[in-house]
């Protein structure tokens, strides 16, 4: 079998992330498309890093952006991928507020750049494009659970920014009988998740309070629902969309809803915390109010055990809720029906909601714990004029 070449746009991201090192352990060779940055942005992928110097490296970076027709079009024409997994994008539904004419740009625009440059490069017959698509398209949503069929009603310039991009991957495989697919996916997490997404932002708090470290953590729309997958398995389901023999789109999710109320109740009792939410709205709490030690011991540590137990002695609030975190349209309610990807695809989840929270916790704990080393070692502050 000949060596395939893949093309990852969004390489530094979560998904890219995984995706490379499973594609690079499939054999393939693997191209990443990643944004020029002041700082370092590789964090993700520096353990796949090859330097270009060695006998017959398989990843290679390229500096580029989905606003960049030119740098796209050079990319592929360079790389001649016989698979485009198209990740890039402004991925933060509260930020597409706040940046939607960029948003716009990248997520939506981007998408038909990548499809016009393999078009215009003559490479519409061998090269497969996978389509980053999102559950918010169902935003407001019409149906429950929601399917390939469910009509799209997107709530924020991200989602309406991505139902361009789903319809433009659709039209080029309609028109130029293009390889092109659109993957739905509903919400997958991961410990190298972005910070300031739900899941690692509530993961990442209760591991520093757990070690003291914070007090509290302040929280949006604590009612709505969210369908949880692990991203491992996510990025599964991109590699077999691409191998069918023809193109379509599919839906992966797990079928099961869990509220963001919950889930910080299931990822605290994983390391032994009780919380009790009181209240309603902008005025809910969550206590702390019970510690199961044994649990606290095995999972952090008995070095933090103390000072755990003297805040739940006194129930000590340990989330609340700030406006500040309310999206102004929201997506309430999102339940997939993964049926169409399970017969079609033959994908199924390794990973339910219990299994991905412990895996998260263990990583943020140990990685906060690195955190508290630094600290009393005195190495936490850096003042430029001191
Ligand atoms: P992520 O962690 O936010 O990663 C996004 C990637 O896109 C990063 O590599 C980022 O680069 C890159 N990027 C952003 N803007 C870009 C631009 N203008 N040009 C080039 N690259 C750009 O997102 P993710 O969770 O891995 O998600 C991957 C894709 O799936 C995204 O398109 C997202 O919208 C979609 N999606 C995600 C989920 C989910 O639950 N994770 C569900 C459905 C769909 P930097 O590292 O430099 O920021
Ligand atoms: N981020 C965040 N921060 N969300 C909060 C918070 C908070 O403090 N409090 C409550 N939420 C609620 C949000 O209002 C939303 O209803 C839910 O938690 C999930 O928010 P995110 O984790 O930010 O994810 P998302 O569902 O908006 O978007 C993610 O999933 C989409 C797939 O459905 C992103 O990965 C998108 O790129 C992806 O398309």
């Amino acid at each position: 079998m000949t060596q395939k070449t893949a093309l990852i746009t969004g390489i530094t991201g979560q998904d890219g992330a995984y995706l490379a090192e499973y594609l690079l352990k499939k054999g393939y060779i693997v191209h990443g498309m990643k944004r020029r940055s002041s700082l370092f942005n590789t964090d993700r992928i520096d353990h796949l890093y090859q330097d270009p110097h060695i006998e017959d490296p398989k990843l290679f970076l390229h500096y580029g952006d989905l606003t960049d027709s030119l740098n796209i079009t050079r990319i592929i024409q360079e790389t001649q991928p016989d698979e485009i997994y198209n990740l890039a994008a402004m991925s933060h539904v509260q930020v597409s507020f706040e940046t939607a004419e960029y948003t716009a740009n990248a997520d939506g625009l981007g998408t038909l750049r990548i499809l016009e440059a393999v078009r215009l490069l003559g490479l519409a017959k061998k090269t497969r494009i996978y389509q980053a698509s999102t559950s918010e398209l169902y935003g407001l949503v019409q149906q429950v659970p929601q399917s390939e069929t469910t009509p799209f009603y997107p709530r924020s310039p991200y989602a309406v920014a991505k139902m361009y991009a789903y319809w433009i991957t659709v039209n080029y495989r309609e028109a130029y009988g293009m390889h092109a697919s659109n993957g739905i996916l509903f919400n997958h997490e991961s410990p190298i998740r972005g910070e300031t997404f739900v899941t690692r932002k509530v993961t990442r708090a209760l591991s520093k309070i757990a070690l003291g470290l914070q007090q509290s953590i302040f929280m949006g729309n604590l009612n709505s629902r969210r369908d949880w997958g692990h991203a491992k398995d996510y990025i599964r389901a991109m590699y077999l969309i691409l191998q069918q023999e023809k193109p379509s789109d599919y839906v992966i999710a797990t079928g099961i809803t869990t509220t963001i109320r919950d889930f910080i109740d299931m990822a605290a009792k994983e390391i032994g915390l009780k919380i009790e939410f009181r209240g309603e709205g902008p005025d809910e709490i969550g206590v702390l109010y019970d510690v199961d030690q044994e649990r606290f011991i095995e999972k952090v540590g008995d070095k933090y055990l103390d000072q755990i137990i003297s805040r739940a002695a006194v129930k000590d609030v340990i989330v609340g809720v700030d406006k500040r975190y309310f999206r102004p349209t929201e997506v309430d309610l999102l339940i997939g029906d993964p049926t169409k990807s399970k017969t079609q695809l033959g994908w199924e989840p390794y990973y339910d909601l219990p299994a991905l929270i412990t895996d998260m916790m263990n990583s943020d704990v140990k990685l906060m714990k690195k955190e508290s080393y630094l600290k009393e070692g005195g190495y936490d502050i850096m003042n430029y004029f001191e």
